[in-house]
């Protein structure tokens, strides 16, 4: 692999650090059918725990892929719990394994010890009713507890105190959107949300995934300074390079840099998504002093292969600040300011020559942005923000036939502003062009 920008600052000695932009998606790999196996029979049993026998049976006929048909979402969260509970220790090793024969690292390396579970409904699945939590003695006696867990896990930067007040507000937030179940993360960084810098995410599709409800990633992105919103997630201010939705299914394995931008895409297809991550580092972990939380908690990888599943060691408990790449892609898209609001009359508002085939403008007026592009259909003018979360699309790349939103990978079709979702659609506004000029309204 070749040398990594952050590689001295991060002082990774003992294997040969990650190249930037890295990203791979693996069909074959060790332990494969072990985990897998596992893992469904784990997922049988919480259902049966926590919705019943019938509701199992109902699963096993119909597969995981259709869980939103049966399993009621607000029971989702204790599910997680004790799917990951059943399944850590064998997941922790299988992740040993692969650091060492999928990807290469023959020294030793770091396993973190954390194993994250995601189950994503579909965006337009009816929600089916929900039965009452599951009562306190059963919670405890299987540790279906999440509050404890995140407190177990994770360490706070001081200056978490100091951002308390965005926390609160990008909870309250959280509380009024849809059920976690029905959402989706919207682009980061895997080591902007507590897993260490210049390492590798291990996601394992589990059931229902697929190229256009699962990873879009942004290899380009690669330990580049880019804006964040104050919390976890993607800012705005910055022209994305061109986004990859790596072709992987159910039981392949995608395995990707830590500081590569990605998303998770809102769910559009009518199945179940569920997937697995967990993260390796190819020496002592290291965080970015801006992280909101870290998990600090991980296994050495020739410990775990020795078959010792003991207690992880706190390693990785420093931070520092990081130094990432200023350079490497145009940071803006190509835009015109305008002085005066937008009055629905028909408005010159750029050259002709400004737009050229193929490309993107953003027209930007003091109460709002719009995109033009011109494409083989002609020219197509939709309003600036995402009508899904209101993320940034002027942030967004484009292609000939599609824009994807910055925020959770939404494409839509350039020539009819459509998306996958019938409740998401860009509203296209009147746009013209006479004598070598672009006409708004
Ligand atoms: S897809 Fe979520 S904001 Fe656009
Ligand atoms: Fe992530």
């Amino acid at each position: 692999m070749a040398t990594s920008a952050l590689a001295d600052p991060l002082h990774r000695t003992s294997t040969p650090p990650i190249e930037p932009g890295y990203l791979e998606v693996f069909r074959d790999f060790p332990l494969r059918e072990e985990v897998l196996a596992a893992t469904h029979r784990a997922f049988s049993e919480g259902i049966e725990l926590l919705a019943g026998r019938e509701c199992r049976e109902r699963v096993e006929a119909d597969g995981l892929a259709l869980l939103h048909k049966h399993f009621p979402h607000a029971s989702l969260g204790d599910l997680e719990f004790y799917v990951v509970e059943q399944v850590k220790p064998l997941w922790t090793r299988w992740a040993a394994r692969v650091g060492r024969e999928t990807v290469g690292w023959d020294g030793d390396f770091f396993v973190q010890d954390l194993l994250l579970l995601r189950v994503n409904y579909p965006y337009e699945a009816e929600p089916i009713a929900a039965t009452s939590k599951a009562p306190l003695a059963l919670r405890l006696r299987h540790k279906l507890l999440p509050p404890i867990e995140k407190l177990r896990y994770a360490r706070y930067p001081r200056k978490l105190w100091r951002r308390l007040p965005e926390l609160f507000a990008y909870m309250k937030a959280k509380r009024a959107a849809l059920p976690e179940q029905y959402r989706c993360h919207p682009s980061h960084t895997d080591s902007w949300f507590g897993q260490p810098v210049g390492s590798l995410s291990l996601w394992l599709g589990i059931a229902g995934v697929q190229r256009d409800n699962a990873m879009c990633l942004y290899p380009e992105t690669a330990e580049m300074r880019l804006p964040q919103d104050g919390l976890m997630y993607f800012g705005s201010g910055f022209q994305l390079p061109p986004a990859t939705r790596p072709d992987h299914g159910d039981g392949d394995l995608l395995v990707f840099s830590t500081d590569m931008l990605h998303c998770t895409q809102l769910n559009v297809s009518d199945r179940t998504r569920i997937a697995f991550s967990i993260r390796i580092s190819p020496g002592e972990p290291v965080f970015d002093e801006d992280n909101f939380w870290y998990v600090a908690q991980s296994h050495r990888a020739r410990a775990l292969l020795a078959g010792d599943a003991s207690r992880p060691g706190r390693h990785g408990a420093r931070t520092e600040r990081i130094e990432w790449r200023e350079e490497g892609w145009p940071l803006v898209a190509p835009t015109v300011q305008l002085e005066e609001p937008f009055s629905g009359e028909r408005t010159p508002v750029a050259r002709s020559e400004q737009l050229a085939e193929g490309a993107k403008l953003v027209v930007r007026f003091p109460d709002r942005e719009v995109l033009l592009f011109r494409t083989g259909a002609g020219l197509r003018a939709y309003p600036g923000r995402c009508p899904h979360h209101a993320y940034r699309l002027a942030d967004g790349p484009h292609d000939a036939a599609h824009l994807t939103c910055p925020g959770h990978g939404l494409e839509f079709d350039l020539e009819t502003g459509r998306s996958k979702l019938d409740c998401f659609r860009l509203r296209g506004l009147a746009v013209s062009e006479e004598a070598g000029q672009i006409f708004l309204g």
